[in-house]
């Protein structure tokens, strides 16, 4: 199985992921978390790149290295680990590119939905949780926070991104589960369950 969470920076996808983790492993059910971009050092490398606020690169560029770093995740990491049968928890994926380059950037959807395929070798979650805030809430969670390269985009592009999501989540209402986060992080996490069938 595999499941991936998506949404606006500053969500709480990271306190929910590892909630989530613990619970199925209390399940018994052996699971990998990982995180977009990254999860693998060649990987890691390319988001030092992306998010360092002191690279200048272009947007179809940032698109082709999100897609590099997915490709090698993808095949090196995910697709072993659930031939293995273990369920795969994934901290962003391809709908993080169509929101933040498709929606944010205006790069064409179509050309994304074809790189994506590519990168991912069709790979589609099983699952995907939208954790969806007000956008106003997720500035306050990061008020205090240094802003990497991504974080330091503008109030109109985030507010793009969050369209995104939103269109996202309702072209793909089976997958994507669109999930109040604004709520106690425990009735976040119920909520969440809910979903999950093990
Ligand atoms: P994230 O790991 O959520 O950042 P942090 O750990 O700092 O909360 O994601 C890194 C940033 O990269 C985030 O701003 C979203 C962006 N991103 C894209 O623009 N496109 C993508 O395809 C992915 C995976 C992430």
């Amino acid at each position: 199985m595999f499941i991936t969470f998506e949404g606006i920076d500053g969500v709480g996808k990271t306190t929910q992921i590892n909630l989530l983790k613990t619970y199925l492993e209390s399940k018994n059910k052996e699971v990998l978390s990982i995180r977009e971009p990254g999860g693998l050092s060649f990987s890691e490398k390319i988001r030092e790149i992306l998010l360092d606020t002191k690279t200048e690169i272009n947007s179809t560029t940032e698109l082709f290295l999100f897609e590099a770093a997915r490709s090698e995740l993808t095949e090196k990491i995910i697709l072993p680990a659930l031939n293995e049968n273990k369920i795969v928890i994934c901290d962003r994926f391809y709908d993080s590119t169509s929101a933040y380059q498709g929606f944010g950037r205006g790069i064409n959807l179509d050309d994304i939905n074809y790189l994506n395929t590519v990168a991912t070798q069709k790979l589609v979650p099983d699952l995907t949780f939208y954790l969806d805030i007000p956008i106003s809430q997720s500035l306050n969670r990061n008020i205090n926070k240094v802003k990497d390269r991504m974080e330091s985009n503008t109030l109109n592009f985030i507010t793009n991104v969050k369209k995104g999501f939103d269109k996202l989540s309702e072209l793909y209402p089976d997958r994507i589960k669109r999930i109040k986060a604004d709520d106690s992080i425990d009735q976040v996490h119920q909520n969440i369950i809910k979903h999950i069938n093990v």
